[in-house]
């Protein structure tokens, strides 16, 4: 028996990163798992790796920043499976700038790759998330609570997913929806590429864990989303559980 048997689970940024280590824990509690990706090539090697534990995975190519095809996906998932049980919005990129130089472009960039997607994800998947009485988790970050250097075009879309996931929990609780938040600090392409541009910014983020490591992508960051989307969790909604080897408590 599995925490996530019979459940169908959409992952956003999916094939890659968390969203994989997410991905590959959910089908080994059972779950149907739709990993929805902009990288063709990693989402069907991620497709192939999950169909192997779950054959009901499936992988959808598409761009969350084209906001008028992001119905389409939850079309697809209730043609598919029937039905939706958890949706995940992990996929979120930008841009490190100063706040003086940061353009309008820079903006657009964050917000269309990260808050625009989870707000109207989770507006498309409300209809069949109250009849699953199902679970979002949202992603949020040390950077944006934190308020980090560079980060700010990151840190506003941050924020204001973590304000609409507030709003989500209050507004959905009475369906028996529970609408949560993890903030991560986890090794994936996205942090690596970060050391690359940043090694000093990276260096003190790291010093600044007191775990002294990286999460693991599966078994540290996976692992929450799995008992975030179960049934354990169902009487918990509108917090942002920081799963950052203790760099950041929330007060
Ligand atoms: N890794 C960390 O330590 C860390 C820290 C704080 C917050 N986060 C958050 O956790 C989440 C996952 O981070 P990650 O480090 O695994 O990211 P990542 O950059 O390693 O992977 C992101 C995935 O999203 C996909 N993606 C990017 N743009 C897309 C688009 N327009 N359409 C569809 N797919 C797209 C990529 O192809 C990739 O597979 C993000 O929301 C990130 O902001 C991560």
């Amino acid at each position: 028996m599995g925490k996530l048997d019979g459940k169908v689970a959409i992952i956003t940024g999916g094939a890659g990163g968390i969203g994989s280590g997410m991905a590959k824990a959910y089908v080994k509690e059972g779950a149907k798992v739709v990993i929805v990706d902009l990288n063709e090539e990693t989402g069907r090697a991620m497709e192939k790796e999950l169909q192997a534990i779950q054959p009901d995975s499936l992988f959808i190519q598409a761009d969350l920043t084209q906001r008028d095809k992001l119905k389409d996906i939850i079309t697809k998932v209730i043609d598919t499976y029937g039905r939706l049980d958890i949706l995940i919005n992990n996929a979120h990129a930008s841009r490190q700038v100063l706040i003086e130089n940061v353009t309008q472009d820079d903006l657009d960039f964050s917000f269309n790759t990260g808050f625009y997607p989870t707000f109207y994800l989770m507006q498309a998947a409300l209809p069949y998330l109250k009849e699953s009485k199902g679970a979002i988790i949202n992603f949020s970050s040390g950077a944006g609570i934190n308020g980090d250097v560079m980060q700010s075009t990151y840190a506003v879309a941050k924020e204001a997913i973590r304000a609409v996931t507030r709003v989500a929990a209050n507004e959905w609780g009475q369906f028996g929806i529970n609408v949560n938040l993890i903030s991560p600090i986890a090794n994936s392409p996205g942090i690596q590429q970060w050391k690359k541009d940043q090694p000093e910014a990276y260096e003190k983020m790291l010093n600044n864990i007191p775990m002294r490591r990286l999460g693991e992508l599966e078994e540290d960051i996976g692992r929450v989303a799995v008992f975030l989307g179960s049934e354990d969790a169902s009487y918990i909604t509108g917090q942002t559980i920081m799963v950052d080897g203790g760099a950041t408590k929330l007060r």
